[in-house]
């Protein structure tokens, strides 16, 4: 289906099912009073109604309208908002009430335009308080919302990122376009919250419920549980090292690794930043690596890095001088009670008897890094 179908009866559609099936009792709906709306939508920002409830009607018994919270001080505010967290919003909201009473003669602007410029609200929300206080033909977009346009339309990408978030927006003003002109914009705008927060859900989309089914994308293609898509993964740097297996008697030579830093407190193999440093350490040791103790590169990924490990492998007949403090020489059959990284482990593994492990060797552990 085109986007221009699917956008024509998109909001009465939305609107209908909110008619019959939304909410229509939560205690900030019987109400036109921009105020009531405005402190109802800066706490369900990142909260749910559940919780949202109890507070908002504490909060408008003490604080019944934009002069009493302007009067009041900050620290008698937040008492109020205590538990609700990302406490900005009350901050914002303390201040955003004297900014109405200093320059605005204790109301709200009449137009979502003007709304959104005061402290605290963002575009969205500047809408849905107009939509619902007094029917403005606006569109909103907050989390919610943004899935089943994501969703519907099957539009790609991060809905964070700018570009995203623009087409968002675009389809959501396209879909007020296409609407009839008595659309009920409070219907409208409610029912996009509850499909998003009720039906059109994050994990297990209850598709079979919504009444957007017919003629969505993700469910056409079966994408409901890749759209919307996550963050991009940052790219993360490359970094290469040389790790010596110096093997002996049955022993293999293990360094313990610094803390602070990788694998701090662990045994690793001796590393050093290039292979030719590897090969000088050697040298001063009174050993040579040759070509064919070259092992085949792992790379091992940390969150913040990947990491290049080209290992080299040298036997030699009679242990050099005794190691220094943080080395030590350890035999193959104390490998499995040896704290050794992950990528250290899996280079043992690979080595022929006594070193290899033995397939499901109960005694091998492998670790894991952050
Ligand atoms: N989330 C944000 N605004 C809401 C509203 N008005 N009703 C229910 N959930 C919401």
């Amino acid at each position: 289906m085109q986007n221009d179908n699917r956008l024509r009866d998109f909001a009465t559609r939305i609107c209908a099912w909110q008619r019959r099936h939304g909410r229509h009792h939560l205690p900030w709906q019987g109400t036109r009073d921009p105020y009531r709306i405005w402190l109802s939508e800066i706490m369900l920002q990142q909260t749910q109604v559940a919780t949202v409830i109890p507070y908002y009607e504490r909060f408008l018994a003490r604080f019944p309208d934009i002069g009493a919270l302007a009067g009041a001080d900050q620290d008698a505010v937040m008492p109020y908002w205590a538990g609700l967290g990302y406490y900005a919003r009350a901050r914002n909201l303390h201040r955003c009430a004297q900014v109405l009473v200093a320059e605005h003669e204790g109301r709200f602007p009449p137009h979502s335009g003007g709304i959104a410029q005061l402290p605290g609200i963002g575009r969205s929300t500047a809408a849905a308080i107009a939509a619902f206080a007094h029917g403005e033909r606006s569109p909103i977009m907050d989390g919610n919302v943004k899935r089943v346009f994501t969703r519907f339309f099957g539009v790609r990408g991060h809905p964070g990122l700018r570009a995203v978030e623009q087409r968002l927006w675009a389809l959501a003003e396209a879909a007020l376009e296409q609407a009839p002109a008595d659309l009920d914009m409070a219907a409208y705008t409610q029912g996009l919250m509850d499909l998003g927060s009720q039906v059109c859900t994050r994990g297990k989309p209850l598709c079979g419920q919504c009444p957007m089914a017919d003629g969505c994308e993700a469910r056409r293609l079966g994408l409901q549980r890749e759209l919307p898509e996550p963050r991009p993964r940052r790219a993360i740097p490359d970094r290469h090292c040389a790790m010596l297996l110096l093997l002996s008697d049955g022993s293999v030579l293990l360094e313990k690794q610094p803390q602070p830093g990788i694998w701090g407190g662990l045994w690793s193999l001796p590393r050093y930043d290039s292979a030719t440093e590897l090969a000088d350490a050697c040298r001063n040791m009174g050993v040579t690596v040759t070509e064919d103790g070259r092992m085949a590169t792992l790379v091992h990924t940390f969150t913040h890095f990947r990491l290049h490990i080209e290992p080299w492998r040298l036997e030699v007949p009679h242990r050099a001088a005794e190691a220094p403090a943080d080395r030590k020489w350890v035999r193959a059959g104390q490998l499995g009670d040896t704290a050794v990284p992950a990528p250290v482990r899996s280079l043992l593994d690979a080595l022929p008897a006594p070193f290899g492990a033995e397939p499901n060797d109960p005694g091998v552990f492998s670790l894991s890094e952050q």
